[in-house]
């Protein structure tokens, strides 16, 4: 039976593919910092749970390097907090949120990698936010284009150890992390499809997974813009100060 690890696996996205990997006869190892969260969420399939702070590196390093070597890792648990007022920037959120999706990752990285079997796979999940600087942005942006580079450095370093690497970048996805979201979010999608993305993705082998196709091709073109025009264009998505 195939293994999989997945963080944040309480809720959203995560929850939504231990769910599935389950339903699909994998051994689902489920990581959550609530064991109750994670122990009602996944009731019926029969998954093994992991309990840990990503942000606690002695924690993530003590309960990661005692899991069964796993065939895939997903590094999915990450937060958003927005920059409300640039002019007062917010060093604190800004540490808040590179601690939980940059450091995070790599603490979970760090007892993991030396784990997974020949031939498996670490994904990261990203987000599509890197295609584009958005306004208040600034910390979430950082944190996941800091993930990008990681994911990208990691499959060249780790080609020649049969560790293949994924970098998922999902567009809007329906979760309780994005319901708190005062603002359009178009092209999102459900939890469901966001899980066959990933998961489809993730089988066939791909470097990149960039999911909804039409929100993405968007925001490609976008992003092959001249700075100048996009600047301008970014600047009419900024809330005046009243
Ligand atoms: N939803 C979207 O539109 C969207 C789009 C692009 C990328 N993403 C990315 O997808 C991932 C999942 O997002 P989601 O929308 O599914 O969010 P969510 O429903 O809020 O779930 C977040 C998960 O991360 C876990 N987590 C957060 N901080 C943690 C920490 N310090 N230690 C351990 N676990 C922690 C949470 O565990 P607890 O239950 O313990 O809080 C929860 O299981 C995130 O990395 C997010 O940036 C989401």
């Amino acid at each position: 039976m195939k293994r999989v690890l997945i963080t944040g696996a309480s809720s959203g996205i995560g929850l939504q593919l231990a769910r599935d990997y389950a339903a699909d006869s994998w051994q689902v190892v489920a990581c959550g910092r609530d064991r109750e969260k994670l122990q009602r969420a996944l009731a019926g399939t029969d998954s093994e749970f992991c309990v840990f702070d990503m942000q606690n590196r002695g924690e993530c390093q003590a309960v990661l390097s005692a899991v069964v070597e796993p065939d895939l890792v997903i590094l999915n648990a990450g937060t958003c907090e927005y920059v409300d007022d640039a002019r007062h920037f917010d060093a604190a959120l800004f540490e808040r949120v590179i601690a939980a999706n940059l450091i995070g990752t790599a603490n979970c990285i760090a007892p993991l990698i030396g784990r997974i079997r020949a031939g498996g796979r670490l994904a990261l999940v990203s987000s599509s936010v890197t295609f584009l600087p958005l306004t208040r942005s600034e910390a979430y942006g950082a944190s996941k284009a800091g993930l990008d580079y990681l994911a990208r450095t990691l499959a060249i370093d780790l080609a020649h150890h049969d560790i293949g690497i994924s970098l998922i970048r999902p567009g809007f996805v329906d979760t309780p992390l994005t319901r708190k979201n005062d603002f359009p979010m178009p092209g999102r999608v459900s939890m469901a499809e966001a899980s066959q993305a990933i998961r489809q993705g993730l089988a066939r082998g791909k470097r990149e997974i960039c999911f909804p196709f039409a929100f993405i091709t968007v925001m490609r073109l976008l992003s092959w813009l001249p700075r100048g025009i996009w600047f301008r264009l970014g600047q009419k998505m900024v809330g005046r100060p009243s």
